[in-house]
C-alpha cells in the first residue's frame, strides 16, 4: 500500500512551545491535574478537542474580507445558506452560533414536560437542552456501542428494536422526535450505517415520529459509509452525504467541526411551520435570521468550509490520520476503543491501568500523566465526565473509561501522530507507575471542566 501525506502544503506556521519536564510538572500542579484547566500556552501539541480548533484554508482566510457585515439580509448568510442547502439538501436553514444554540430551539420547540426522546447514545450538551425543556433521554444505541473492544463496522448503529419497544412502551405521541448522531461522539467517533438510517427514517414515520441528525461529524460518517457500507465504495462523498441527510426531516449541527471553521452552526429542517417557530427563537436567543450569532466573515468562512469538507481527498486523509495513530497504538497492544472513530482515538483506562479503582479516576490520571510525559494534551470522559446520580449523590459509574486523543483538523502532521504514539507507548511500558488521583475540589455542575485533583 501507498502512503499518504497531508493534502495540502503549509502557507502560515504557529509556532510550538515546549516546556521542560519540570516545567511541565509544575504546569500540571497549578492546574490541579486537571488538563481543561491547564493554559494553551503551555501545551505541545493540543489534543483536547477537534472542536472549533481547525485549520482554515487560504481561500477561507480570503474569504473573510468579503463578509457582509450587515444587520439584516447580509450577503454572507445567502453564500451560507446556498451551501447548506446545496449539501446537506434541507429547505429550511437558521444559522446559530454553535451546535447547542441549535439544540436550545429545537428542544424548545418540540418537546412538551413528559416527553421521551430517544438517542443512540448520549451528547453533554444535546441531553441537557432534552432535559432542560422536561424530557427523559432513552438511549437507543446498539448495546456492543458500550464494550471497548468489540469491532464493528457501524458501531453507532440504532437497535431498532429498543426504539421499537420505546415507541410501544410510551406512545409514539410521547416521542416528539428521535435524535440521531452521525457519527457518535461518546461512543469514540463510530459510525451508523446507511441500511440503519434508513430503517430508523422507516420505522419512525410509519408512526409519525420526526427524524432529527445531530450532523456534527456527519462528513466523517459519509467517509466510513464509502468505506465499509456495500454499494458504496464509487461514490462521491457528497452524494453519500445527501443520501444520509435525505433519511431526516432536519439537523443541528456544529460548523466547529466538520464545517472546518473555530465558530458556528446551524439549525436545518424541511417542515415551514417548525421553520417559522424557530426563526422566532433565533431572535430571542441568537440574532437576526441573518447571522444568529456569527459575524459575516464567519459565514462566508463556513460556507467555504462546507465544500472543502467533501472533497474526497481531505475526508480520506483525515480519517486516516486519526486511524495512522489508533494502528501504531494497537500494534504496541495499547488498549484503546476499537475499530478507531472518526476525530479521535480513545485510550481504554480501565485496560491502561488495572490497578486503579474507577473511584480513583484512572483516566483523569492517565490524561495528567500524558501531560508530564509529553506535552501532548488530552481529555477525560469516564467517570468525572458522568457526574454524580441526581436521586443518591454516587458517582455515575459508566463502562467506559476513556482518555480522548482528539484529533483538530488539518493542524497536525503525521510526525506529531508519531510523537504522540511514542509517549503513549512510553507511558504504556511503565503503566505500573501511574497512581489515582483524589478530588480535591468538586463543582457541582459539569465537574469535569473545574475539578480540581491531586495525587495519592
Ligand atoms: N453534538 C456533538 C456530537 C458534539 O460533539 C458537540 C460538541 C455538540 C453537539 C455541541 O456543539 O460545541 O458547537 O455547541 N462537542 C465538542 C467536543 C465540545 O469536544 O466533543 P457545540
Amino acid at each position: 500500500k501507498r502512503r499518504m501525506a497531508e493534502p495540502y502544503k503549509i502557507k502560515a506556521v504557529e509556532p510550538l512551545t515546549m516546556l521542560t519536564y519540570e516545567e511541565r510538572k509544575e504546569a500540571l500542579k497549578q492546574a490541579g491535574f486537571n488538563t481543561f484547566l491547564i493554559d494553551s500556552a503551555d501545551v505541545y501539541i493540543d489534543l483536547l478537542t477537534d472542536s472549533g480548533t481547525s485549520a482554515m484554508s487560504d481561500r477561507q482566510w480570503g474569504a473573510l474580507m468579503v463578509g457582509d457585515e450587515a444587520y439584516a439580509g447580509s450577503k454572507s448568510w445567502k453564500k451560507l445558506e446556498a451551501a447548506v442547502r446545496e449539501i446537506y439538501g434541507y429547505k429550511y436553514i437558521l444559522p446559530t452560533h454553535q451546535g447547542r444554540g441549535a439544540e436550545n430551539i429545537l428542544s424548545q420547540l418540540k418537546i412538551k414536560p413528559g416527553d421521551y426522546v430517544p438517542g443512540n447514545m448520549y451528547f453533554t450538551t444535546t441531553r441537557a437542552h432534552q432535559e432542560l425543556n422536561g424530557a427523559t433521554f432513552v438511549d437507543i444505541i446498539i448495546n456492543e456501542a458500550h464494550d471497548s473492544s468489540i469491532e464493528l463496522p457501524f458501531k453507532g448503529n440504532v437497535d431498532l428494536q429498543k426504539l421499537s419497544n420505546l415507541i410501544q412502551n410510551v406512545g409514539p405521541e410521547r416521542i416528539p422526535y428521535v435524535c440521531v448522531a452521525i457519527t457518535v461522539n461518546m461512543a469514540g467517533g463510530q459510525p451508523v450505517s446507511m441500511q440503519n438510517l434508513r430503517e430508523v427514517y422507516e420505522l419512525c414515520h410509519r408512526y409519525g415520529i420526526d427524524v432529527m441528525f445531530d450532523a456534527t461529524r456527519c462528513v466523517e460518517n459519509a467517509y466510513f459509509i464509502k468505506e465499509r457500507e456495500a454499494g458504496y465504495s464509487n461514490h462521491k462523498i457528497k452524494d453519500i452525504l445527501k443520501e444520509m441527510l435525505s433519511y431526516s426531516d432536519g439537523c443541528t449541527m456544529s460548523g466547529k467541526k466538520d464545517c472546518l471553521v473555530n465558530i458556528g452552526g446551524f439549525l436545518a429542517m424541511n417542515d415551514e411551520d417548525l421553520y417559522a417557530r424557530s426563526r422566532e427563537l433565533v431572535v430571542v436567543y441568537e440574532g437576526m435570521p441573518s447571522y444568529g450569532g456569527m459575524s459575516g466573515r464567519d459565514m462566508e468562512a463556513m460556507a467555504q468550509g462546507i465544500y472543502e469538507s467533501i472533497d474526497d481527498h481531505y475526508i480520506s486523509h483525515r480519517i486516516e490520520q486519526v486511524r495512522y495513530l489508533g494502528q501504531q497504538l494497537i500494534d504496541a497492544d495499547v488498549p484503546i476503543v476499537r475499530p478507531v472513530g472518526g476525530h479521535a482515538v480513545y485510550l481504554d483506562a480501565k485496560q491502561f491501568l488495572p490497578h486503579l479503582q474507577q473511584e480513583e479516576f484512572p483516566a483523569q490520571a492517565l490524561a495528567a500523566a500524558l501531560y508530564l510525559d509529553s506535552g501532548v494534551r488530552a481529555m477525560e470522559r469516564g467517570i468525572i465526565s458522568a457526574g454524580r446520580n441526581k436521586e443518591t449523590g454516587e458517582h455515575n459509574k459508566p463502562r467506559l473509561e476513556l482518555v480522548r486523543l482528539t484529533i483538530p483538523r488539518r493542524v497536525y502532521t503525521n510526525s506529531h501522530m508519531d510523537v504522540v504514539a511514542d509517549s503513549v507507548i512510553s507511558l504504556f511500558e511503565k503503566r505500573n507507575q501511574i497512581s489515582g488521583l483524589r478530588m480535591d475540589y468538586e463543582p457541582p455542575t459539569l465537574r469535569f471542566f473545574n475539578a480540581r485533583f491531586s495525587p495519592l
